[in-house]
């Protein structure tokens, strides 16, 4: 692709965010939209949206669209409907709660059987390990069997994130989006 030193770019990149109930994945996007969080838990029904812009680099504007996916909608046949176009995911767990990582493989199964890149690859995804403020339970307190994880099963990153106290959102959203922008 040839494109001139001053000419900005503009990408619009469908992001999915995945996840059991109750894993945090309105909080965050809440926390990294509109740096706000709140303890209430309303579930989500069907699905959300929310739209990031990032000031990527001086000739880069990066808008984020953000599905926002109910955990209810796990055993559902929307996904295949959600999932449509996305470049990027984020699948989310609660280390809290070792069945929320118990259900991650499937959640990355369902979503590589659904989406793919127009190559045929599967979308970059991003595994979070959310409510990293809490105490943590299972294979969330150990980071070498967390990579090598994410490794077997095709994770392009994770993160240990808080919602709550704003850990690693920022990073793991930018860890996604350079994979994103390196595909393209
Ligand atoms: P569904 O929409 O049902 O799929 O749930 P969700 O994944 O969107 O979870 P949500 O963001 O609604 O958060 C569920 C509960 O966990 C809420 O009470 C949040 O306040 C709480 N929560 C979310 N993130 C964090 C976090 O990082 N730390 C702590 N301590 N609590 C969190
Ligand atoms: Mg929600």
């Amino acid at each position: 692709k040839q494109q001139s030193v001053s000419k900005p770019r503009d990408h619009l990149y469908k992001i999915l965010v995945i996840g059991d109930l109750g894993t945090g994945k309105t909080s965050i996007i809440k926390r990294y939209v509109h740096k706000f969080f709140t303890q209430n838990y309303r579930a989500t029904i069907g699905v959300d949206f929310a739209l990031k812009v990032i000031n990527w680099d001086d000739n880069t504007l990066i808008r984020l669209q953000l599905w926002d996916i109910a955990g209810q909608e796990r055993y559902g046949n929307m996904t295949r409907v959600y999932y449509k176009e996305a470049v990027g995911a984020f699948i989310v767990f609660d280390v809290t709660r070792k069945n929320t990582f118990d259900s991650v493989n499937n959640w990355k199964s369902d979503l590589d059987s659904k989406v793919q890149l127009p190559d045929g690859s599967n979308i970059p995804c991003v595994l979070l390990a959310n409510k990293c403020d809490q105490p943590k339970e299972g294979i969330a307190n150990v980071p070498a069997k967390m990579e090598e994880y994410c490794k077997e099963k095709g994770f392009t990153a994770w993160f240990e994130t808080s919602a709550k106290d704003d850990i690693n959102i920022d990073e793991a959203a930018k860890a996604l989006v350079q994979t994103i922008l390196n595909n393209d």
